[in-house]
């Protein structure tokens, strides 16, 4: 079978396309390489020792997308590309709607063409928003996310939620992430994001490197065991595995839409992130308590049971891996 992987050159993307050429997947890529590097391409050929396609483009682009679908018979496709980061989505709203979403509804709009009807769509936990409990279940309902990039994604679930009630013949994953952090053991492929980090685990990444002095804990006074805030983290390797169980569980049901949560089902708090790192490696973080950050929500975690129960799914990384994982890729980055 052959997978087309929008944004295959990414973090989540380049993991899942590993996994997807080592279960015998024939893979083709289109990236715009706006948020990753073409040398990812050679890096997955030598993780793999597999060739894989690739088309440099936007998702936009309905020429482009028709050419491959002209040239390659594609049996599914699992959506990776697109904006995703928070804080520049509050900035640029309009950017991260118009790409986000447009880029979607013309790959939609060509697989129906093409009569290709089996997709896995990259969602987040973000679409849960604030609910009752930290403990997040596939049946509740989408709440109001943090950031029009969380926005974004829960627009998109209810884009495929009407697609397929308007076509039933369409087998639709939804595959909602919790933290994504580590990297592929042979540390030629994970996350280093341009500038500086967002999120939590690149920005300790960069800490333990001396590329930037010292990290700060945004809030130590959350109603929590250590103050600081819970969020359920889940190794890329694993991440990417789940994509595979999807795509098997679509080949072997009926047309409909499905939609797991990804993630370990264990909170971890900040604190506990950084005693791990530094257990796991060997070194001391520099790093301060400082003010909460806006938007953050003190706990949550996945449950996870829908996707073990139904895809026969759960993460088998453990945090240390996490640490050791992530920090092996970076000092193989930076050529230490
Ligand atoms: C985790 C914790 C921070 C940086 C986001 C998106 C979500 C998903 C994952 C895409 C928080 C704290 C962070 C720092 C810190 N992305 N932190 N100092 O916010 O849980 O989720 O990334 O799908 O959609 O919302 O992840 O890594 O930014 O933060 O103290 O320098 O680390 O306050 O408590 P988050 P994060």
């Amino acid at each position: 079978m052959k997978i087309l992987v929008t944004g295959g050159c990414g973090f989540i993307g380049s993991h899942t396309v590993c996994e997807l050429l080592d279960n015998d997947y024939e893979v083709v890529i289109i990236d715009n390489l706006s948020n990753s590097k073409i040398e990812v391409i050679d890096k997955i050929k030598r993780i793999t020792n597999k060739e894989v396609y690739f088309y440099e483009g936007n998702v936009q682009d309905k020429d482009l997308l028709q050419r491959i679908f002209k040239e390659n018979t594609i049996d599914g496709v699992i959506h990776f590309a697109g904006l995703k980061a928070v804080g520049e989505s509050v900035k640029v709203p309009l950017m991260y709607y118009c790409n986000n979403i447009d880029s979607t509804l013309t790959l939609l709009e060509v697989m129906s063409e093409c009569n290709c009807k089996n997709i896995v769509f990259s969602s987040s936990a973000t679409v849960y928003g604030v609910q009752d409990t930290p403990k997040y279940v596939e049946t509740m309902d989408r709440g109001k996310s943090s950031s029009p990039y969380g926005e974004t994604k829960a627009i998109i679930e209810k884009i495929l939620e009407d697609l397929y009630t308007s076509d039933p013949t369409f087998k639709i994953t939804i595959l909602r992430y919790f933290n994504p952090v580590g990297a592929h053991k042979s540390g030629l492929i994970g996350e280093n994001p341009n500038g500086i980090p967002n999120n939590l685990m690149p920005y300790i990444l960069k800490v333990a490197v001396h590329e930037l002095p010292e990290l700060t804990i945004f809030g130590n006074d959350y109603d929590t065991p250590d103050g600081t805030c819970i969020r359920d983290y889940i190794h890329v390797v694993d991440l990417a595995k789940g994509h595979i169980k999807a795509l098997e569980h679509a080949h072997n049901h009926e047309p409909n839409i499905y939609t797991y949560n990804l993630g370990s089902g264990h909170g971890v708090s900040v604190g506990e992130m950084v005693t791990a790192f530094e257990k796991a490696n060997n070194l001391k973080l520099n790093y301060k308590y400082g003010a909460r950050r806006e938007g953050d929500l003190p706990e949550y975690y996945a449950d996870p049971s829908k996707a073990l129960r139904e895809l026969g799914w759960k993460t088998e990384e453990s945090l240390e891996d996490m640490c050791k994982d992530s920090y092996h890729f970076i000092t193989m980055e930076k050529g230490e």
